[in-house]
């Protein structure tokens, strides 16, 4: 079979890498897919946020299955326009993907249906929200209600940081639209986990835990990023803690989004806060989480597009999933100064060699020029590993990280050791 995924990043590079290994698999499309995905796929000039001229192509190529790696053609509604021509798709219809593109209704959602998260305020203007701070207590967390590229979101621990928050989304609007309306809610504190599972709209199976490093710097000090690294299993996962978040979190998700119709299919990451009184969710996304994903695809021994193919046709059910007991990590490579400014166009050297430690790495940020790789984004690449235990993963992914080169490469030296 033909097979097609959306998207440009390490997680993309990840998911192509996996779907190789399908028996089923023929040909795979990247779409606009990256430099380092070229040995296993053909990449496609088109944006991923161009859902027609990408239906178009599937149609026109016979792709049997599209793969939608980030959340924005998902939001767009790249599944309805799919199932429209009967192209068959894994994510989730714009309806449901609202979950994570407007964080008011996946608020007004869990607080409807029961599900642990944090007490929240909606306003639809400033003056409003600047009058609720006056009688709150701080820390709170201003959110922005649609997708922000995962800066929408501003901890806040007095009152001048929370006007400047609200003044930036709502009056100079930093995220356009997205900013329209916004949260104001509790601060929560505990320990962060993300907890994925992939549905067919009825059944959900998790996938196995994972914990990203979501701070730029060592000891998860500074400003949130994508994602600087992660391991999986998660330190945090235990066999009560896990039941507790199906039975209380993601079973009522799945089962209340289909009583509301909006059906979910696809791979529903709910980021948690494990807090002294269980976990609460901090928010949905709709697909899978980078660099999360690096860490559990290399875990999964189970044909990544079968599962893909249950969640799609209503019969995952039918569909045993086989993991690996081992650890694995990752950590991202990136160029300094991100997630603000940084320089690209740098020279990459020694991927062969880090590559013969036997680490796999997936590109992200790269574009090959004249035969080398060069930086072309922040998030530059992802080193990854499995092995018996933690230590020996993180020791493989460093040993690998130390024969990489160029100009102003920036990573944490930290992965793996830090508890959140
Ligand atoms: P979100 O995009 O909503 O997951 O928020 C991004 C990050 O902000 C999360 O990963 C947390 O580190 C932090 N955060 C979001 N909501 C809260 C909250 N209610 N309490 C504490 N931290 C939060
Ligand atoms: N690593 C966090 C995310 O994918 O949202």
């Amino acid at each position: 079979m033909k097979v097609l995924v959306i998207g440009s990043g390490g997680r993309e590079h990840a998911l192509v890498w996996k779907i190789s290994h399908s028996k089923k698999v023929k040909e795979i499309f990247a779409l606009p897919g990256n430099s380092g995905m070229n040995e296993l796929a053909k990449t496609i000039d088109i944006k991923a946020s161009n859902i027609i001229e990408i239906a178009d192509f599937a149609q026109e190529k016979k792709i049997n299955l599209t793969v939608v790696g980030p959340e924005l053609p998902l939001s767009l509604g790249i599944v309805d326009e799919f199932n429209r021509r009967n192209l068959k798709i894994f994510g989730p219809t714009q309806k449901a993907a609202m979950i994570e593109s407007s964080k008011i209704f996946a608020k007004e959602f869990m607080k409807k249906n029961k599900i642990p998260t944090s007490d929240f305020q909606t306003f639809n203007y400033p003056n409003d929200a600047k009058e609720f701070l006056k009688n709150t207590q701080f820390p709170v967390v201003i959110k922005a209600d649609g997708l922000a590229g995962g800066k929408g979101v501003f901890i806040c621990n007095s009152i001048e940081p929370a006007e400047a928050s609200i003044n930036s989304i709502m009056i100079e609007k930093k995220f356009g639209k997205s900013g329209e309306q916004i949260i104001i809610e509790e601060y929560l504190s505990g320990q962060e986990m993300s907890f994925m599972i992939i549905s067919d709209g009825k059944r959900a199976i998790p996938l196995v835990s994972s914990m990203d490093y979501k701070k730029i710097f060592d000891g998860d000090k500074g400003p949130n990023t994508g994602g600087m690294g992660a391991i999986s299993p998660s330190p945090l996962s235990d066999k009560n803690l896990y039941t507790t978040i199906m039975k209380t979190i993601i079973i009522p998700t799945i089962e209340g989004m289909r009583l509301e119709g909006k059906e979910f299919r696809g791979v529903l990451y709910a980021g948690l806060m494990i807090t002294s009184e269980g976990p609460r969710v901090l928010e949905y996304n709709v697909r899978l989480g980078d660099p999360e994903t690096q860490t559990i695809l290399l875990r999964l021994k189970s044909d990544l597009v079968e599962l893909m193919e249950g969640s799609t046709d209503g019969s995952l059910f039918d569909i045993p999933v086989r993991w690996d007991d081992k650890v694995s990590g990752c950590v991202v490579v990136t160029s300094k100064g991100y997630p603000s400014k940084f320089e690209t166009d740098k020279k990459i050297d020694g991927l062969e060699r880090a590559k013969s430690l036997g680490v796999e790495i997936f590109h992200a940020g790269t574009i090959l020029k004249d035969r080398s790789y060069h930086t072309s984004g922040g998030r530059v690449l992802n080193v990854c590993a499995l092995s018996n235990n933690l230590k020996d993963a993180m020791k493989k992914i460093y040993d690998a990280i130390s024969f990489i080169g160029y100009d102003n490469i920036y990573y944490r030296t930290d992965i793996g050791k830090v508890k959140k």
